[in-house]
């Protein structure tokens, strides 16, 4: 069981684990992310991850994909879906699902069935984010529920403390009912499609993976600064309302942080 395997009987406070380099980092993700797949395959139901996009993922892709963690898991069991998209098409060099088809779904022979991406061809954006909303409520909300349950969900973070397309003042931020808007990026591919923070928050486990110096900033304005709202740092939206949330540092993005604060486990008082 990894480090910080523990299942969560009650909401926690930010578990931060600090890792030397982005390898260890993706090691220490990877090895969380089959620990959590074997849980859910051993109790009979589907796991449903939720992929980031940007650069960061690629190494934890590739952990994934190679030896020892492409043999623990039955990949054919998981369920795919994304966190954000760009508004470009599929074969976009922007694109989320591409750089996921390229580093993950192709290397590990996930089949299409299994992959659940936005449509970000859809010239209709607003349209675009109502039929993946449609999509995630007929899949992954519980009975009765207007929220979904995912089992993992694989954030990143902008320098701007930005995460999935949940960017400073932009609207997005505001939504508290529905769980798939499409709001605008203040560089870039302009037009994205977002999970919304309360659709993010309802997910078992939550999982930052953050890495570089250049996010040292954010990281302290998110995990630490309490100064800074969550306008002008939207990751710090993201609170678990029931699950784990864990941040996986390395030691030049942890490097804000007071030494206190790093590589420590809260527990809720
Ligand atoms: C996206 C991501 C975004 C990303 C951060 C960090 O579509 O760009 O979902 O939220 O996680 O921008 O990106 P890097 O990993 O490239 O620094």
């Amino acid at each position: 069981m990894p480090a910080c395997g523990r299942s969560a009987a009650k909401p926690m406070n930010p578990e931060i684990r600090v890792l030397d380099d982005g390898k260890e980092l993706a090691r220490e993700a990877a090895d969380l992310f089959v620990w959590l797949g074997e849980q859910a395959l051993r109790e009979g139901r589907a796991f449903r991850v939720t992929l980031s996009g940007g650069s960061t993922p690629r190494v934890l892709h590739a952990a994934l994909a190679g030896p020892p963690f492409a043999n623990r898991l039955e990949w054919s069991r998981l369920e795919f879906y994304f966190g954000d998209e760009r508004c470009v098409p599929p074969d976009h060099p922007e694109s989320n699902y591409g750089m996921a088809n390229e580093t993950l779904f192709r290397p590990l022979k996930i089949a299409e069935k299994q992959i659940f991406r936005m449509g970000g061809e859809t010239p209709d954006h607003d349209q675009a984010a109502r039929q993946y909303e449609e999509m995630v409520r007929a899949r992954v909300c519980p009975a009765g529920s207007p929220w979904p349950v995912f089992d993992l969900i694989l954030l990143g973070l902008g320098e701007d403390a930005h995460t999935a397309s949940l960017f400073p003042g932009t609207a997005a931020l505001d939504e508290s009912r529905r769980l798939v808007v499409a709001n605008t990026a203040p560089q870039g591919i302009k037009n994205r499609i977002t999970l919304t923070a309360p659709a993010i928050n309802h997910a078992r486990t939550i999982v930052f993976l953050v890495s570089g110096a250049g996010k040292a900033k954010a990281v302290a304005g998110v995990l630490h600064d309490r100064s800074v709202d969550s306008r002008r740092a939207p990751a710090k939206l993201i609170r678990p309302v029931a699950g784990r949330i864990i941040w996986f540092l390395d030691r030049a993005a942890a490097s804000a942080l007071p030494v206190s604060q790093q590589d420590l486990t809260y527990d809720e008082e």
